[in-house]
């Protein structure tokens, strides 16, 4: 087989073989095909996509480049979720903690934030001492101690992905359905999971902004997952306002805690249950998604969920105090109050625009070099539909560097829309892909 052949196949549109996309696959990561012809292939597969099984075959051979974890030993299923990723979407603390407390071990392998979305990793440290790169060796420990462990992306894990993504990047190929669906989960199959939940945003503030996108996207990975003999199913949730009332890292550990004392906004606090339910009922731990969802009702009524967060916490170097007091996570030098110029209901919050207000502030990351302040973000007191008087303040914002104050205050006033009338409300869950 020749590079050149693979790639003048899917340019004419045939499908390809498993043994030529793992073929391609191994000699890019290898080196032995070069990025120029890699380059060629992803812009095949962009303009001709590919089929079911080519999809299962590029993801099991990007996979199969780095380590899968065999977790086997773990006395009880492995389950995780996945979310495309949003505003102020802190579900994953939440839910993590839930799931483990309720009965099932929790590999969680995350992500760092990106332009207007936030990542799990930059969140877990805010909190003082937290370490997300934990060798894979004290990874298997925690879990082992206290069904979950929480870390980053492992150059071990998929590196086709890694590299082919960068190339992805500088030749306008990413925003392709089958290499999007494939490096997602050639990263989330090498887990060592039963069972998975994907959590696909659509909206504003999603990475697919289109529901038809993101059910595409959607049932593409449903497909793949199931396709590697997994458990997998897919809600498609509302991402056109911030999901809670945080965006910023410490920020929405508090607020993380606050919902596992119970205390937290009702979406957010919702949507952190229903995750966590999906996760048990896929992993077989519950019989049936109802008794699921009353599996991890009790896990929060009972504070088991906040003291397994307390527990990995502590397992993996943080303080775990700040569980008991939110006062220990960093805090910003100030906050500014920004304030409705009308009176009537907030019908509209622009959330990408509040991502990037959250990323102006300091809180997320303008390149994959920047460096993000643990302490800054805002805090929403109104959400769509919440009556507003003049004068009244829609948001905090918690301020470090003033430097580009101005520029994210101008966002944020731009991003909230005041009306005498809102829209009815949208529901969270906007579709479930069961079967
Ligand atoms: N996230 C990924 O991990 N890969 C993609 O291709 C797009 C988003």
């Amino acid at each position: 087989v020749r590079a050149v052949d693979i790639i003048q196949k899917k340019r004419d549109g045939h499908e390809l073989g498993r043994d030529e996309i793992a073929f391609f696959v191994d000699g890019y990561t290898r080196g032995s095909i070069p990025d120029y012809q890699a380059s060629a292939f992803a812009m095949a597969v962009f303009f001709r996509g590919m089929t079911a099984a080519e999809t299962v075959a590029l993801t099991e051979s990007m996979m199969r480049t780095g380590e899968v974890l065999d977790l086997s030993d773990l006395p009880g299923p492995r389950v995780d979720k996945h979310s495309t990723g949003g505003v102020g979407d802190k579900t994953s603390l939440i839910l993590a903690p839930l799931a483990a407390a309720a009965g099932a071990f929790v590999p969680m392998i995350s992500g760092r934030g990106l332009g207007h979305t936030g990542g799990t990793l930059d969140k877990l440290e805010s909190i003082p001492g937290f370490r997300v790169s934990l060798s894979l060796k004290e990874f298997r420990e925690t879990l082992h101690k206290c069904g979950l462990g929480l870390i980053g992306q492992t150059p071990e894990i998929a590196p086709a992905d890694r590299k082919l993504y960068a190339l992805r990047d500088v030749t306008a190929t990413v925003e392709s359905l089958p290499l999007i669906a494939s490096s997602i989960m050639s990263k989330k199959m090498a887990e060592g999971i039963d069972a998975l939940i994907l959590d696909v945003k659509t909206g504003d503030g999603a990475f697919m902004k289109k529901f038809e996108d993101s059910k595409a996207l959607a049932e593409a990975m449903v497909r793949i997952g199931r396709g590697m003999g997994k458990k997998v199913s897919a809600l498609i949730t509302d991402m056109e306002q911030p999901l809670g009332r945080t965006v910023g890292n410490a920020l929405e550990v508090k607020e993380s805690v606050e919902t596992l004392q119970g205390r937290g906004p009702k979406d957010l606090e919702s949507l952190s249950l229903e995750l966590a339910a999906w996760m048990l009922h896929l992993a077989g731990i519950a019989p049936g998604l109802d008794a699921a969802r009353t599996r991890v009702r009790d896990a929060l009524a009972s504070g088991a969920g906040l003291r397994k967060f307390q527990e990995v916490i502590e397992l993996q170097g943080g303080d775990p105090r700040v569980c008991d007091d939110t006062s220990r996570l960093p805090q910003a030098r100030e906050t500014v109050e920004l304030r409705s110029e009308a009176e009537g209901r907030v019908a509209g919050i622009a959330c990408r625009t509040v991502g990037q207000a959250g990323m102006l502030l300091g809180a997320g990351r303008e390149t994959v070099d920047s460096r993000i302040d643990p302490a800054v973000g805002i805090v929403l007191h109104k959400k769509v539909g919440d009556p507003v008087r003049e004068g009244e303040s829609l948001m905090t914002l918690h301020v470090d560097d003033r430097g580009r104050l101005e520029e994210a205050t101008r966002l944020l006033r731009q991003a909230v829309r005041v009306a005498r009338e809102a829209p009815p409300a949208t529901p969270l869950v906007r579709l479930v892909l069961d079967r």
